[in-house]
């Protein structure tokens, strides 16, 4: 392994995200719609997931080809058993350059208020939680399962009590849903050191019924952020990051450190394809190279098959050197999807 694969495009190989379980227990229908996530929907049997073990090593693989943080998401991440034993597991993991990966996880916040110091104590460095208002109402109804906002908020606080740094807040914006929850949302964690970031409603998977109507583009969030709280844009902290950041300005229009900043990932209205160094690995053990794919390439029949970490690091090389994906950036140009084609992944399996 030479920790210095490049794609087709250039791209280098550095964000693993591990999907951990194709369930959850909210119903977003941005994500979940209840209509095809019913009590019928096929999960994967339990057999089919890949183990901790599994993870691990293959975890291990992909940290020598130059991975340096690893994600762990679904699904909802803390449904999945003893999660803090993985999370120690890949905390014992070194990057090519010999220093711990980057270990993060993006969670719905519902279990958080219970397992946030065992995660912390496992080794996790920080967290994402997903939240879509403060309104208790509107928050119960995006996550159709009648989630109170309270505990969401409690997970978060628990976060922060139990050492985890760098909380991120992760808000998908739907106009005419959730779009005036955008203030409050950026009143309520301007200067607790939360980084609240805006999401634009993407059409990720095959049934979530997107619209372009229904997103809110960056640029216009942008604005009518800045018309009551005074922002100035921020270099990104890393190369390929998914969102633009955003710092509260002080009365001299400089940033302020102490009130923070914001983010917005604007995958619809400004592709950040050109330099994305993520790949997914699903529940399951398959390899994907684009959050829209529509195939990924089996990784577990190789882990189960008897393969040598030599024979798995050989294969996962070319699928990533041959990679040329850029959906986000081809979305407008591409026909409509009339269902005929080969099927997108939902987003639950593949991992946010
Ligand atoms: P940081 O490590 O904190 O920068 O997190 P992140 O932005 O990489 O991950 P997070 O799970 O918080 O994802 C934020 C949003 O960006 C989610 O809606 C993801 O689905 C979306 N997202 C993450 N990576 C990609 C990507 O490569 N392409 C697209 N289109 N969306 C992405
Ligand atoms: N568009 C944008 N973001 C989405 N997420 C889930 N589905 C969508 C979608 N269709 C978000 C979740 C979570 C992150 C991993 O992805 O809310 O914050
Ligand atoms: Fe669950 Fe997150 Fe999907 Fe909502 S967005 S249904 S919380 S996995
Ligand atoms: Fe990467 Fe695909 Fe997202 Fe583009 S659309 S940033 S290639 S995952």
């Amino acid at each position: 392994p030479t920790g210095l694969l490049t794609d087709a495009r250039g791209r280098p190989l550095r964000d693993l995200r591990i999907s951990v379980t194709d369930r959850c227990n909210f119903r977003c229908n941005y994500c979940m719609p209840k209509e095809v996530f019913d009590k019928d929907y096929p999960y994967l049997p339990h057999g089919a997931l890949l183990s901790f073990e599994e993870i691990t090593r293959l975890a291990r693989l992909f940290l020598a080809h130059g991975v340096r943080k690893i994600r762990l998401t679904g699904g909802e991440p803390l449904l999945r058993k003893n999660l803090e034993d993985l999370v120690a597991q890949l905390a014992q993991l070194r990057t090519v350059d010999g220093v711990a990966p980057d270990l993060t996880l993006t969670t719905n916040g519902s279990l958080l208020a219970r397992k946030a110091q065992a995660l912390k104590d496992a080794g996790l460095n920080r967290v994402t939680v997903s939240l879509d208002g403060l309104d208790d109402t509107i928050f119960r109804r995006m996550n159709d399962v009648d989630f109170p906002v309270a505990d969401v908020l409690a997970g978060i606080e628990a976060a922060h009590a139990a050492g985890l740094s760098h909380i991120k807040v992760n808000m998908v914006v739907k106009r005419g849903t959730n779009d005036h929850e955008i203030l409050p949302m950026a009143r309520h964690f301007r200067g607790t050191g939360t980084t609240l970031r805006f999401i634009e409603y993407m059409d990720v998977g095959a049934t979530n019924g997107w619209r372009m109507d229904e997103v809110l583009p960056s640029a216009e969030l942008i604005e009518r952020l800045r018309a009551e709280l005074p922002l100035v844009q921020l270099d990104p902290s890393s190369p390929g990051e998914t969102a633009e950041r955003w710092g509260y300005a002080d009365a001299q229009g400089q940033h302020d450190p102490a009130l923070g900043e914001v983010g917005v990932i604007s995958s619809v209205t400004q592709a950040f394809c050109h330099d994305c160094n993520r790949a997914r690995l699903s529940t399951e053990g398959k390899l994907y190279l684009c959050l829209f794919a529509s195939q990924g390439y089996d990784l577990r029949s190789l882990l189960r098959g008897g393969a040598s970490d030599a024979d798995i690091a050989s294969a996962i090389a070319p699928i990533w050197q041959q990679r040329n994906d850029r959906y986000s950036e081809l979305r407008s140009s591409l026909p409509a999807d009339t269902g005929q084609g080969a099927r997108r992944v939902e987003m639950s399996y593949i991992g946010g």
